[in-house]
C-alpha cells in the first residue's frame, strides 16, 4: 500500500516536472521567436542562471560605466532573471528623456518596498496615473515652491547652527588630531530639518524618545532597502526570503508607520481644537498642506486617507535625508555627482525600439547618471573635481541638459529640487564658512580612500572625517 502511494507520488511528480519543463521551454521559444531578427543592444558574456551578476563588482556604476568603451552607450545586462538595460552616455539620456520618457515611466518595485504595501502609497514608486499625478502637483505646487520654502528660512538657519554647535562640541571632544564624520551631522541636519518642514518636530532632540525610535527605525529602512536582494534577482525565491530583508523590513516599516500615524492623529487632533478656537497662528507645515487636500478633478480622491499620508511622511524623509548627506561628502571629498548612480529604476511599459535596438516589455532601466556625469564627448577632463567649468556655462543640474542629470530629468524627475538646492547651499556654506577644515593627522591626502560604497545612495567606503578649525573673523 505504502509502496503504492509512493510510486504513485513519484509519478505524479515527474509528470508536473515534464509539464513545467515543456511549460517553460514553450515560453522561451516563443519569447525568441519574438525577438527574433529583432536587434538587441549589446550584452558582455554571461553566466548561465546567474546572467551577468559577476559582471557588476562592488561599485556596479563604475564597472557598468566601463562597459561603455566595448559595448557602446546602451547596454544589456542578465541580472539573475531580470532584463535589464543601462545607458551610458549623454546621447542616450537625450533620446530617452527626449523621446522615451513616457516609455520608461514606471518603476521597478523591489521585495522590501512590498513591506506593508509601502509601494503602493508611495509617489516615487506609484505607477504613473492618477495617484501619482495628484501627489506630484500637492509636492510642486503646495508644498516645495519657492513661497513655502521661503517661510521656512528661519526652521533651515536654525537645523544648520544646531548641527554645527555638534560639529565644534565633537571636535573640542575629539583627541588632538582626530577628525569628525562630517555625513554624519549632516544626515542627522536633514532628517532634522525635514521632521520640522513635514511635522513641526524636532527629532533630533535627545528627549524624543518617539523622534529616536522613529530615527532608528527609518535607518533601517534605508539600509534594507538599499542592500541587493536575491528576491529581485529570483522573484520565484522570494517566498524563502534567503536574506532575511523583507522581515527586517517589515519589522522597521511597521514600527516607522506605527510612530507616523500617532503624529498624524494627534495633528487631527489639534487642528480639531485650533479650529474651536478659531487660531491660527502655527506655520503651515507639509502635514496641514496633506491634510487640507481636496480633489477636485475627475476621478481624484476626495481627501488623503491616513495610510497614504503616513507613507508620504516616511517618503519624505527616505528620499530626502542621506541623499542630502551624501552629496555634500561628495562635495568635501571628491568629484562623484551623483549620489544616485542610477537614478531610481525604471521600467519598460511596453516592447520599444531605443536607437535602434529592441527592448522588451518590463525591462529594468539603469539610467547611469554617473558615466553620463563622466561622458568624454561633453565633458573635458571629465574625471577631475573642477567646479570651476560650470563658471559661465548655462548648464545646470534641473533636467533640461542631459549631461548633467544628479536629480534625474523627464516626468519621474525629483521633485525635491528647489528644497534640495536651498539646504545643499546652506549646509555646505556655513560648514566652509564656519570652519577650516583639514585631513587627519595620519592621512595623506594623496591617499585618501575615495571608493564608493552601493546602498540607496552611493557613499564613500571610507567616510570622510576631517579636524574643524573654528574660523574666527
Ligand atoms: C541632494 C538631494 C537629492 C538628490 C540628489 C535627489 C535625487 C533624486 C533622483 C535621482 C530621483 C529619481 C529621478 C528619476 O527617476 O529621473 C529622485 C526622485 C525623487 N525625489 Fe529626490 N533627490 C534629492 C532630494 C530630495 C528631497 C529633499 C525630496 C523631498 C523633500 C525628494 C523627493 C523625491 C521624490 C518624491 C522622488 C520621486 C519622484 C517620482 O517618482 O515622481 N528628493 N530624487
Amino acid at each position: 500500500m505504502i509502496q503504492n502511494r509512493a510510486a504513485m507520488e513519484f509519478n505524479w511528480t515527474v509528470g508536473l516536472i515534464s509539464f513545467i519543463t515543456l511549460f517553460c521551454s514553450i515560453l522561451i521559444r516563443r519569447k525568441k521567436a519574438a525577438t527574433a531578427g529583432k536587434r538587441q543592444p549589446p550584452a558582455p558574456p554571461g553566466w548561465p542562471v546567474f546572467g551577468n551578476l559577476f559582471n557588476l563588482g562592488s561599485v556596479p556604476h563604475r564597472t557598468v560605466a566601463g562597459l561603455a568603451t566595448e559595448y557602446g552607450p546602451v547596454v544589456r545586462l542578465k541580472l539573475g532573471s531580470v532584463n535589464t538595460v543601462s545607458i551610458l552616455s549623454a546621447k542616450a539620456a537625450t533620446e530617452l528623456f527626449k523621446n522615451h520618457d513616457l516609455t520608461f515611466v514606471e518603476r521597478t518595485i523591489t521585495e522590501t518596498s512590498k513591506s506593508h504595501d509601502y509601494d503602493k502609497s508611495s509617489l516615487a514608486l506609484a505607477p504613473y496615473g492618477m495617484y501619482w499625478r495628484v501627489l506630484r502637483k500637492i509636492c510642486t505646487v503646495e508644498m516645495l515652491v519657492a513661497k513655502r520654502i521661503n517661510q521656512s528660512s528661519d526652521v533651515r538657519r536654525q537645523c544648520v547652527d544646531n548641527m554645527l554647535d555638534w560639529i565644534e562640541t565633537e571636535a573640542n571632544s575629539a583627541k588632538t588630531g582626530k577628525g569628525v564624520h562630517v555625513a554624519k551631522f549632516v544626515f542627522l541636519a536633514s532628517f532634522n530639518l525635514l521632521g520640522n518642514l513635514m511635522l513641526s518636530r524636532d527629532l533630533a532632540n535627545p528627549d524624543s524618545k518617539l523622534g529616536s525610535e522613529f530615527f532608528t527605525s527609518m535607518l533601517g529602512l534605508m539600509e534594507w532597502g538599499g542592500h541587493p536582494n536575491i528576491s529581485d534577482l529570483y522573484p520565484w525565491l522570494k517566498w524563502f526570503d534567503l536574506q532575511g530583508l523583507r522581515s527586517k523590513m517589515d519589522r522597521d516599516v511597521g514600527k516607522a508607520m506605527e510612530i507616523a500615524t500617532g503624529w498624524v492623529k494627534e495633528r487631527v487632533e489639534k487642528r480639531l481644537k485650533e479650529a474651536e478656537q478659531c487660531s491660527s497662528e502655527r506655520r503651515k507645515d507639509f502635514l496641514d498642506v496633506l491634510l487640507d487636500y481636496e480633489g477636485t478633478g475627475k476621478d481624484e480622491p476626495e481627501k488623503m486617507s491616513e495610510r497614504d499620508i503616513t507613507i508620504f511622511i516616511l517618503e519624505i524623509f527616505l528620499a530626502g535625508s542621506e541623499t542630502t548627506s551624501s552629496t555634500i561628502d561628495d562635495h568635501k571629498g571628491n568629484a562623484t555627482h551623483a549620489p544616485i548612480p542610477f537614478l531610481v529604476p525604471r521600467k519598460a511599459r511596453h516592447d520599444t525600439n531605443f536607437m535602434g535596438y529592441h527592448i522588451p516589455k518590463d525591462s529594468q532601466l539603469f539610467v547611469n547618471a554617473w558615466a553620463i556625469g563622466r561622458d568624454p564627448e561633453c565633458w573635458e577632463n571629465p574625471n577631475s573635481f573642477e567646479p570651476e567649468r560650470f563658471l559661465g556655462s548655462t548648464i545646470d543640474y534641473k533636467g533640461q541638459h542631459f549631461e548633467l542629470i544628479p536629480f534625474g530629468a523627464g516626468r519621474r524627475m525629483c521633485v525635491g529640487v528647489p528644497l534640495a538646492q536651498r539646504v545643499l547651499h546652506l549646509v555646505l556654506g556655513s560648514l566652509l564658512h564656519e570652519f577650516d577644515w583639514e585631513v587627519e593627522s595620519h592621512v595623506q591626502p594623496e591617499t585618501l580612500d575615495m571608493s564608493d560604497k552601493m546602498g540607496v545612495v552611493v557613499r564613500k567606503l571610507e567616510a570622510l572625517k576631517a579636524i574643524p578649525k573654528k574660523v574666527k573673523y
